[in-house]
């Protein structure tokens, strides 16, 4: 088929590239021309495994082509809009103006019956809104494909999602086709779109607008959810003398439970769930549902509680205040396996221990470039060992693998003190002590130890 991309972020070009490698004739349209050309040249603007690859394979067999012009979308049967839905400068709500934008560019060039199809997330009511934009068009065809996708392994999420999921006008296919009983319509073009993901057997639900636009940001809370719920208990077990590592995975083991989304420390961050739970929150206080807007307030909270605490644990290890003292930052990804910094958790400690007077060094194995324009208070320094050097505090922010697997006694070598502040609870706390290392966690300090007289010096 012949599919057009609008807007070629972390969403839109991995869809791009992704749907050429299933033997579809893409074009990828974006506004910003120096990420346009990135693609077109075959390497992806921002770090994202196995993307370059496949640009390159779409690139070599033609099937693959990135543009400015929203006229080059002209040919596409199906034209999926992947702009992005950020928070709004003055209120929670999502801002739509992209996606409104997008929408106006590529009227003109809809050929006739050709099919639209929302994957940015968006609050419900928005298919309405756009179908307002597209009254012109009666023949052009609205459907909603909300995404699922995670930066870090988005491509393999999209070639092998855990669902597809159609919103369609009426909530069920328009018509079958009376002989071979094919579904027609919407739900026909993305089956088309996505055949080879059917017959691997990947589920397909097909449901109204408002079921479509909800699906995908009630998830999002409910991911949101678990992971505020066990930050919240990882304070209960500071408190009691529990350990929430143990707790946490005592409880995934159940199935009804699950163990993803379930690790205690520092939060989430990025360009999704934050803003997608404060959307979801305004969408709720907009119909009138005040436990899902008191619940998200919640939920927002305590993730950014999770910040407040780690400054506050910082200055404990450093004797009360971290002025003047030498920290050192790993991590300044939102998440490890990305270069994103939006909304990044650990930047944004970063930057509460440097305005608390502290020399902070941030590194990351793939994110420093993103991050150090904009955040000049900041110290960046590529190599780790470099990074390390002379810290009075190492705080562990983001859990890429290199740093989940240091070597204490290595580390130990460079650093003024031995003191780390754990925020992901991902090391080997006795391999740390072992080496002479005061080790905190978030929600561990009965097994941590907790604080020592040494280290509060
Ligand atoms: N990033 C993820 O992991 C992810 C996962 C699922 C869903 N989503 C959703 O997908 C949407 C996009 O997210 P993203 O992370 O890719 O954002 P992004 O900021 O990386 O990408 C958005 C792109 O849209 C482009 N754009 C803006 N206006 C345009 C226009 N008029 N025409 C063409 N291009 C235009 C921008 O230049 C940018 O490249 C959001 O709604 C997000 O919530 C994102």
């Amino acid at each position: 088929m012949k599919i057009s991309v609008i807007g070629c972020g972390y969403l839109g070009a991995v869809h791009a590239a992704t749907l050429a490698s299933m033997g579809h004739t893409v074009v990828g349209v974006d506004v910003d021309p120096g990420k346009v050309q990135h693609l077109a040249g075959g390497v992806a603007p921002f770090h994202e495994p196995g993307l370059d690859e496949l640009l390159r394979d779409g690139r070599a067999s033609g099937r693959l082509r990135f543009s400015t012009n929203p006229a080059d979308a002209r040919d596409a049967q199906v034209h999926f809009l992947c702009v992005g839905t950020p928070q709004g400068k003055t209120s929670d709500a999502a801002d739509l103006t992209y996606l409104v934008s997008a929408t106006q560019a590529l009227l003109p060039h809809l050929a006739a019956g050709a099919v639209v199809v929302g994957k940015s997330t968006v609050p419900v009511g928005t298919v309405e809104m756009l179908r307002g934009e597209l009254a012109t068009r009666p023949d052009v065809l609205l459907g909603w494909n909300p995404e699922f996708l995670r930066q870090g392994t988005a491509v393999k999420d999209s070639l092998v999602p855990d669902r597809l999921v159609y919103g369609v006008e009426g909530g069920r296919p328009a018509a079958f086709h009376p002989a071979t009983g094919a579904a027609l319509g919407v739900t026909a073009a993305l089956d088309a779109v996505y055949g080879p993901l059917l017959a691997a057997g990947i589920p397909r639900l097909v449901c109204s607008f408002a079921t479509a636009e909800l699906i995908k940001s009630a998830a999002n809370a409910y991911l949101a959810t678990k992971v505020s719920f066990i930050n919240a208990v990882a304070g209960l077990c500071d408190a009691a003398g529990a350990d929430v590592t143990e707790l946490s995975e005592a409880m995934g083991l159940d199935p009804r439970i699950g163990s993803r989304y379930l690790h205690a420390g520092l939060g989430f961050g990025g360009g999704c769930l934050p803003k997608d739970i404060r959307s979801f929150r305004a969408q709720a206080a907009t119909l009138g549902i005040s436990a899902v807007e008191d619940w998200m307030g919640l939920v927002d909270a305590v993730n950014v509680g999770q910040r407040m605490r780690t400054v506050g644990l910082a200055a404990q290890l450093c004797g009360g205040s971290v002025a003047g003292r030498a920290v050192t930052v790993l991590g300044a990804a939102f998440k490890p396996d990305t270069d994103d910094i939006r909304d990044s958790p650990a930047l944004d400690v970063a930057d509460r221990l440097a305005a608390a007077g502290a020399h902070v060094t941030v590194t990351d194995p793939k994110a420093v470039n993103n991050a150090w324009l904009r955040h000049p208070g900041l110290r960046f320094e590529s190599s780790t060992q470099k990074a390390l050097q002379d810290a009075e505090l190492v705080l562990l922010l983001t859990e890429w693998d290199e740093y989940r697997h240091l070597c204490p006694a290595t580390a130990g070598q460079l650093v003024r003190r031995r003191v780390v502040l754990d925020a992901r609870n991902v090391l080997d706390a006795a391999a740390w002590q072992e080496e002479g290392w005061v080790v905190r966690g978030l929600g561990t300090a009965a097994t941590s130890g907790g604080l020592t007289a040494a280290a509060a010096r």
